[in-house]
């Protein structure tokens, strides 16, 4: 790879996107951002302040101090946050601070594997691959609750599938930025495939097109 090379994933909560990202970073040796992160640091900041998540001036300050550096995976992960970036998302300087830096981020060499909701579309319009990862919200569900069941955790699966269902209407339902397919993005649907398949069929896509880059 000659060039910084750029891998585009998108896709609604819980359709798998984040561990197809590291594995595709890991395998291709490209930095990786998960972008979500960046909307939750933000919501994160305003919560710590006991700030309404609707105080747009503060957002916009919480945007311009987010370091990529120094997203605590940890700490950002709960489903409470999650909810909270989905509010703040929808304001457009928000969007436009941060996506600023995930652009920088993008042109670092050698490149980056990016995941989001509109990477595609907006972030790097201009990448080389874009995936576009779905599952069915019931699917999506069943995993969110094999997860917090893995670590010990208790949740119900109606109100899971209820949360998922409310997210997925609030990221394709906005104005600014909405989560929907670029339309040059291959799509690959992950409710009947282990996390396994869906690497091993992004991984042929990818290859396919450097094989071809390589050819030209
Ligand atoms: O992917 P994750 O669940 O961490 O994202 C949290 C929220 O941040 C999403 O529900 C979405 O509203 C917002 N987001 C976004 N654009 C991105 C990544 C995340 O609007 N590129």
């Amino acid at each position: 790879m000659t060039h910084v090379f750029t891998i585009a994933i998108d896709g609604p909560a819980g359709a798998g996107k984040g561990t197809l990202a590291r594995r595709l970073a890991d395998h291709y040796r490209l930095n990786l951002l998960d972008t979500g992160l960046t909307y939750r640091a933000v919501a994160y900041a305003l919560i710590q302040h006991a700030l309404p998540l609707d105080n747009v001036s503060a957002a916009e300050t919480a945007a311009r101090q987010v370091n990529l550096a120094k997203l605590d995976r940890a700490v950002l992960s709960a489903h409470a946050v999650g909810e909270a970036a989905s509010k703040v998302a929808v304001y457009p300087t928000v969007r436009r601070i941060l996506v600023e830096k995930q652009r920088d981020f993008a042109k670092t060499p050698p490149g980056a594997v990016l995941d989001g909701r509109d990477i595609g579309t907006v972030v790097c319009p201009d990448a080389d691959i874009k995936l576009y990862v779905t599952a069915s919200a019931e699917v999506r569900a069943q995993r969110r609750l094999a997860e917090i069941e893995s670590i010990g955790g208790t949740a119900d699966f109606t109100e899971i599938l209820a949360d998922i269902g409310r997210r997925d209407e609030r990221d394709m339902g906005r104005a600014n930025s909405p989560l929907k397919p670029a339309a040059d993005a291959h799509l690959l649907d992950t409710s009947e495939m282990a996390i396994e398949a869906a690497f091993l069929a992004a991984m042929a896509i990818i290859d396919d097109v450097l094989a071809k880059r390589d050819k030209a």
